[in-house]
């Protein structure tokens, strides 16, 4: 019999790309880049299965450019806002994601930036690079504590949660601004107090987004948003970048509203290197990293080929955005 046709939009951890490709007649995109919408609009010509990451755009052309023999798109993430999820259910395709491995991979990413932002790490480091150390200084690159100071939580999910826990290991306060979490139920950390949003940007030194990017969530931090935070705050983002409104960022870290950015995800995503954000002293931008660690990635390679095959069976997706 033949192998089910499937195109990997880009070249996953080996562990998940060797089961699609014992399985299936698999053409994967062997480039660093990704292709290019009119390369991915040929590529999926006849395909039963898409295997792709947060960087394809699946809309309801390129569903439709694949033909009506596509059953199953898995994508390589948690995040699934770069697919058009209504299109998908209305053609009967499932669409898979990868939930749950990446969480506290995520969550020691927004802690380790949360601390680089606080004690200046990554300023230190460069000072010393560039030859500037030359003795110690009793008011050389001074932070804030972490310890005792108030974490705003924004979004208490899987990730949210994870961060709180963390924080109380540092003797943090923790609020929390979440609109849908019900206390009762898992994920949920009881380590925290809730609020409004307003209430947590006036009161945290420390605001964490950990939303999924929705149109309520996009640009949730616009200029109003900052202008709320404490002139010592930090903004810490490793959801998606455009919960936050880049443009007011920069003008709020720029005029000093708001103390530092530490920011895993960026809107535009890549950031490009003459962007405004990347000239300010006070903004750490990573390139969206957060789940990036060997343990993690090959788990989410694994489950995102699980749940490609399974929809090939034409089983029920081990974890499925549309099961309805
Ligand atoms: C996700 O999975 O949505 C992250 O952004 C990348 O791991």
């Amino acid at each position: 019999m033949d192998k089910p046709k499937v195109f990997v939009t880009r070249v996953i951890p080996e562990e998940g790309l060797r089961l699609v490709q014992e399985a299936c007649d698999a053409e994967v995109w062997m480039e660093e880049v990704p292709p290019s919408r009119e390369t991915l609009l040929t590529k999926v010509q006849g395909i039963e299965g898409l295997l792709c990451l947060l960087t394809d755009e699946v809309d309801a052309e390129l569903m439709d450019a694949a033909g009506p023999g596509l059953e199953v798109i898995s994508n390589f993430a948690v995040g699934y806002d770069n697919i058009d999820v209504g299109a998908a259910t209305a053609r009967g395709i499932r669409i898979g994601n990868t939930p749950g491995v990446l969480t506290e991979t995520t969550a020691d990413m927004a802690f380790a930036l949360l601390m680089a932002a606080a004690r200046r790490i990554v300023e230190g480091a460069e000072y010393v690079k560039a030859g500037k150390w030359r003795t110690w200084g009793p008011t050389l690159l001074l932070g804030h504590d972490v310890h005792g100071a108030t974490l705003g939580i924004v979004g208490m999910g899987r990730i949210g949660a994870e961060v709180a826990r963390r924080a109380t290991g540092f003797n943090m306060q923790v609020i929390y601004f979440d609109p849908y979490c019900d206390p009762g139920k898992a994920p949920f950390v009881d380590v925290g107090l809730r609020c409004t949003l307003d209430e947590l940007l006036a009161e945290s030194d420390f605001v964490s987004l950990h939303v999924p990017l929705t149109s309520e969530t996009q640009h949730l931090i616009d200029a109003q948003a900052l202008a709320k935070m404490r002139r010592t705050a930090v903004l810490v983002n490793t959801s998606r970048g455009p919960i936050v409104d880049s443009e007011a960022l920069y003008e709020a870290l720029a005029a000093g509203k708001i103390s530092y950015a530490a920011l895993d995800v960026t809107d535009p995503e890549p950031l490009p290197p003459d962007h405004k954000l990347l000239t300010l002293d006070n903004c750490l931008v990573v390139p969206h990293i957060a789940s990036a660690s060997w343990a993690t990635r090959t788990k989410m390679a694994v489950m995102a080929a699980e749940n490609l095959l399974a929809g090939l069976r034409g089983e029920p997706l081990p974890h499925c955005v549309n099961p309805d």
